[in-house]
């Protein structure tokens, strides 16, 4: 794995199998190869542009977050359901950290080196683009089922106990900043 990753996403590290831990760094460097951003433009653009021009917290700070939410719960769900349930933490945290990778291509620069929605991107939202990267990488397909299902176009289909896990926490970070009760 190069530095550049690892210093992006130290939680690569967590992933046990070595095959599954090479995979899931090599589509970050090729999303990075191919994107219009770089590494270090993850920590200052905001993690969605549904939020409006307000939203201070970095796509990475968010990403690394969810992935942090899935795990935790993860593990917290084998403690109490195993072996009814059982949650491969591997395949929970690869799909986890891999679930926005398609954004780095959703993504373009305006004039004002804002990031804006490309045209590729409203062809191809991250879920699609994401698997695209993996599959490329050679990423087993029950990971790339997380990518695909994270979202709402996940809603359509029936998810795997790890990719429910991944869709609820990628939205319990994003409900409260795009619309929560102020009292
Ligand atoms: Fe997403």
């Amino acid at each position: 794995m190069n530095v550049l990753i690892q210093k992006l996403w130290p939680e690569i590290g967590w992933i046990n199998n070595t095959d599954l831990r090479e995979k899931t760094a090599a589509v970050w460097d090729l999303a990075l190869k191919r994107s219009v951003l770089k590494a270090e433009d993850l920590s200052s653009i905001p993690f969605t542009l549904l939020c409006g021009p307000d939203l201070k917290v970095s796509f990475i700070a968010h990403k690394r977050c969810v992935v942090h939410i899935a795990r935790a719960a993860g593990e917290k769900m084998n403690e109490f359901f195993k072996p009814d349930l059982v949650v491969n933490i591997d395949v929970l945290t690869a799909g986890a950290i891999l679930a926005d990778v398609g954004k780095l291509l959703e993504y373009e620069l305006d004039n004002d080196s804002r990031a804006i929605q490309g045209k590729y991107g409203k062809y191809l939202r991250h879920p699609f683009s994401g698997v695209s990267l993996a599959e490329e990488c050679k990423v087993p397909p029950e990971v790339c089922h997380i990518i695909a299902t994270h979202a709402g176009e996940g809603d359509q289909m029936k998810r795997t106990t790890e990719a429910y896990i991944v869709h609820h926490a990628d939205f319990m970070a994003f409900e409260p900043f795009r619309n929560r009760l102020i009292v």
